[in-house]
């Protein structure tokens, strides 16, 4: 797999602000006027030239201001790039990453090719610098994100910034921070991954391109990789999964992914991601508005890619298992109709009152293909109910799950990653929307807690194991013209899911 050339090179160096050969560097101000001890120490050595400049009232006070200062007098970096981080009571994780992604956009469009950053000197409550540098470092790979791959004449800007470094704060361990380094950057290669994946529209990311990419990453990092094709599903009883297909002229197909990096008795980890690589609705055709979208709807299944490639650069030592039903969602003579009832490879059957509602009619024999791993735990990532979107917004991904135990780590590890979860309930109560008269349930339970009742569909299917469901509908990538893109999201959560998974064992 090729590394992506818009990624700098980064590394930690325990070096004074104001003797840095560097292009730039870069320091944060609290307050309008208040300096970090990096840009206090370059203040020192310029004679005051920054507390004069900051006087002169150049930098604004609001979260992301900048003020970029050529040839700072005594200051050997060519550059030096003053960052508002806001006001001093104010500053949280927020504003903190705000300011850091002002400070990477503006470097992308300069002239700058290296840099030292300060910023994670700020002190924001509760965050140690192992959480500051990781933060700027997937605000930094965020920043200098392209997907060109579409593009007749894609041009890579003619100064690219191709190295960064932090410098090692005072009395900060240096091992500790290059643990964080190395995997804020294996992170940033999967959200990397993922993202593209997410962006290649549905006429070249199919089920089969998927199922490619995921051979391509088992031979880089040394994963097993099985794809069942249509057959293979049909034999496996994979009914529900199967019927999505239909109307497509794409093939199927289901993808496992295993890295066992863990000592043989442990029990795996599973990941689940929904991979509908276009969702047209079906015959429940979705309205024009927005179905350009929809080839987003692969983002679980990609965010499960991306995490692998990010614990296949870290060789983290877990066993991990990876399964991916991809298949298009479209209208056609062969299509699920509204009222057919298909047999899940559970044996449970349903009845198909929306054909839109697909997502849930593959994980569900993906949640029973898993029981085979007798797993540790499932998690499974679906762009699943536009009603979670209504619910949550764009910031957390909707959590859902019964074990105290998953929730708890799957929390701690979403806030760590700072890829944040809200919990909603997966109450029984809720259960009896999805009756049918006619099948032993139906794939709808109507308007009300529509992304609750799809979670309690899955959970009629995870059974035997401890499963959460994340619904990243509002998370995962970005709508409308201007910004469309995907976001990598969950990937950072997983990853540190998982971190820590390993560390316990
Ligand atoms: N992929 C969509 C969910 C979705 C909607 C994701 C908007 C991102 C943005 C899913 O397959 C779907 O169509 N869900 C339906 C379910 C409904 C028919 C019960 C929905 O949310 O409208
Ligand atoms: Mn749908
Ligand atoms: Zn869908």
């Amino acid at each position: 797999m090729k590394h992506p050339e818009y990624l700098p090179e980064f590394s930690i160096k325990a070096q004074a602000s104001e003797k840095a050969r560097s292009a730039c560097v870069v320091v944060g101000v609290i307050d309008g006027s208040r300096l970090s001890p990096a840009a206090r120490a370059l203040d020192e050595a310029s004679g005051g030239y920054l507390s004069a400049v900051l006087k002169g009232g150049d930098l604004g006070t609001g979260v992301g201001s900048t003020l970029l200062l050529q040839r700072v007098p005594g200051v050997a970096a060519e550059r030096v790039l003053l960052v508002s981080l806001g006001k001093a009571e104010e500053l949280n994780e927020k504003n903190y990453r705000s300011a850091s992604a002002a400070a990477w956009r503006l470097l992308r469009d300069g002239g700058a090719t290296d840099a030292l950053s300060c910023l994670h000197e700020a002190d924001v409550p509760g965050r140690d610098v192992a959480w500051r540098v990781e933060q700027d470092t997937l605000s930094a790979a965020d920043a200098l994100y392209r997907f060109d791959a579409m593009k007749s004449q894609a041009k890579a800007p003619a100064k690219a910034l191709k190295k960064i470094s932090f410098a090692l704060p005072q009395g900060a361990g240096k091992a500790g921070v290059e643990r964080a380094l190395a995997a804020a950057q294996a992170i940033a290669l999967g959200v990397a991954f993922a993202k593209d994946l997410g962006n290649t529209p549905s006429n070249v990311c199919t089920p089969d391109h998927l199922a490619e990419q995921a051979k391509d990453l088992a031979k880089t990092y040394g994963f097993k990789c099985e794809v069942l094709d249509r057959k293979a599903c049909e034999k496996l009883g994979m009914g529900s999964f199967l019927s999505v297909g239909k109307g497509s002229d794409k093939p199927p197909r289901f993808i496992v992914l295993r890295h066992d990096g863990g000592k043989k008795t442990q029990k795996p980890y599973v990941l689940v991601g929904k991979a509908i690589t276009f969702d047209a609705g079906g015959i429940s055709l979705k309205p024009a508005a927005e179905m350009d979208e929809m080839n987003y709807d692969m983002s679980g299944g990609g965010s499960v890619l991306g995490t692998f490639r990010a614990i296949g650069e870290l060789g983290l030592k877990l066993n991990v298992v990876g399964l991916i039903p991809a298949c298009e969602n479209m209208p056609d003579a062969a299509a699920n109709k509204p009222g057919d009832i298909v047999t899940s490879m559970s044996g449970q059957t349903i009845e198909i009152l929306n054909t839109d509602a697909e997502g849930r009619l593959i994980l569900c024999d993906a949640l029973t293909y898993a029981q085979r791993f007798k797993p540790a735990a499932v998690l499974d990532m679906a762009t699943l109910t536009g009603a979670c979107v209504i619910a949550l917004g764009s910031h957390p991904s909707g959590l859902f799950s019964d074990d105290e135990a998953l929730v708890a780590q799957i929390q701690s590890a979403a806030d760590a990653a700072w890829d944040r979860v809200w919990r909603l309930p997966l109450w029984d109560d809720y259960q009896e929307q999805l009756k049918s008269n006619l099948a032993d349930m139906a794939n709808i339970g109507g308007r009300p807690g529509g992304s609750i009742t799809a979670a309690c569909f899955l959970a009629r299917f995870a059974k035997g194991y401890p499963w959460a469901h994340l619904d990243i509908a509002g998370t995962a990538y970005v709508g409308g013209r201007e910004k469309k893109g995907s976001t990598g999201r969950p990937v950072p959560l997983l990853t540190h899911f998982l971190m820590d998974r390993a560390q316990q064992a």
